[in-house]
């Protein structure tokens, strides 16, 4: 009865041996939804992506895909399909022959056969190469072959585990784009994982950042790259200035947080009732919101919490200028600024200066450094 297309609960995986892999993965997926999975390599994306598609034994907790549980079910009744990285594309066969294979083996016939490989060759605009055998494709047709090899089967969940990662960085620029358009115009689900989180935001209508078999948070783009929930998402996506402390005060929506360079608020990450004041936390904010100014300079009432600096290098590169500042001996932040916030506003190697943002911009998670 459920509406999602994909729910895993309580997700786990421990490899013979003992490896947890996975543990606790929950996340529910609409329908035509376009997920990322991030993290660092060894963080379990794979063994999520590979339990999901039938190719990994389940250790515990569940699936369901369209309200039904697959927890148990063999990969061959599962209706997902996988892309890898290397494409496993059969270099002795044709590209037609690559694509009418997943329906060869469902024993699928002729004409329906060949009504739906010609529409996807279409669709992939694999029309010139239909003949070809691995060896003459580019890397753009290889990647769009792999592509039509695994929505031939019409698959309700499409898995994609780090498809773009061997090519270079133009094309897999355009290839991010055509992949986007693809999976709007099919409204099939997706779940692509990458190591990049660029890549991640960029591709992912949400994105599951995943750290030592756990999920660290689930979000909107936007949201994971503006309101980390650790110092972990902090670090690992987007520009974050981040100074730790203690939790001071949390209430109407904002948390304090008593730093070596005095008390500094933001919005909480977290439930007002898993807070315990004097807890380890930090001050997150995005370096696009901080301003800097030189010592004392007045600013906008509403850049009203600050730390102060010295700036100890300057780096031009344009319009975009560099600045170092060294808050204390054991913290430096480096943010882009431009040209015209620093020339002739007393702002130099050496120079004192203040960096100032709203604090409704910042996010106080718990945890520390
Ligand atoms: N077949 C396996 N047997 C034992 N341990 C494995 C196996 N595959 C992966 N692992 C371990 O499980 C963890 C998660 O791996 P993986 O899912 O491949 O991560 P990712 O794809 O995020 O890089 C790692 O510690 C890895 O060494
Ligand atoms: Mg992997």
């Amino acid at each position: 009865m459920s509406q999602h297309d994909l729910e895993l609960k309580k997700l786990r995986k421990v490899y013979p041996g003992g490896t947890v892999a996975v543990e606790a993965f929950d996340l529910q997926v609409e329908r035509g939804e376009f997920i990322s999975f991030v993290g660092p390599s060894g963080c379990g994306k794979t063994t999520t992506l590979r339990m999901i598609a039938g190719l990994e034994d389940i250790s515990g907790g569940s699936l369901l895909i369209r309200g039904k549980d697959f927890t148990k079910v063999p990969t061959e009744r599962r209706p997902t399909s996988t892309i890898f990285q290397n494409y496993a594309i059969f270099p002795h066969m044709t590209v037609r022959e690559n694509i009418e294979f997943g329906l060869t083996v469902r024993k699928v016939a002729a004409d329906e056969k060949k009504r739906r490989v010609d529409a996807i060759i279409e669709k992939l605009q694999l029309g010139d190469v239909a003949g070809a055998k691995e060896g003459a494709l580019s890397g753009g047709q290889k990647q769009r072959l792999a592509l039509a090899r695994g929505l031939i089967t019409e698959p309700d969940i499409l898995l994609l585990d780090e498809p773009l990662g061997a090519l270079d960085a133009n094309l897999r620029k355009s290839i991010q784009e055509e992949l986007k358009l693809l999976q709007r115009s099919l409204n099939i689900t997706f779940i692509f994982v990458t190591h990049a989180q660029s890549e991640a935001l960029s591709m992912g209508d949400r994105v599951v950042v995943m750290n030592t078999g756990r999920v660290e948070q689930i979000s909107a783009p936007f949201e994971l790259y503006t309101r980390p929930k650790s110092p972990f998402v902090a670090r690992f996506i987007g520009r974050n200035q981040m100074i730790d402390g203690t939790l001071d005060e949390v209430h109407d929506g904002r948390a304090s947080v008593a730093t070596r360079f005095g008390v500094l608020s933001g919005v909480p990450s977290f439930e007002r009732t898993d807070s315990a004041s004097g807890a380890n936390a930090m001050i997150v904010v995005p370096s696009e919101y901080v301003e800097i100014f030189a010592a004392g300079a007045s600013a906008s009432d509403e850049l009203r919490d600050r730390v102060s600096g010295v700036a100890t290098a300057i780096d031009k590169a344009g319009q975009v200028v560099y600045v170092t500042v060294e808050l204390d001996s054991t913290l430096s932040v480096r943010l882009e600024s431009h040209m015209e916030n620093i020339a002739g506003r007393g702002i130099e190697p050496g120079s004192s200066v203040d960096l100032r943002w709203r604090p409704e911009r910042a996010t106080v998670v718990l945890g520390g450094s």
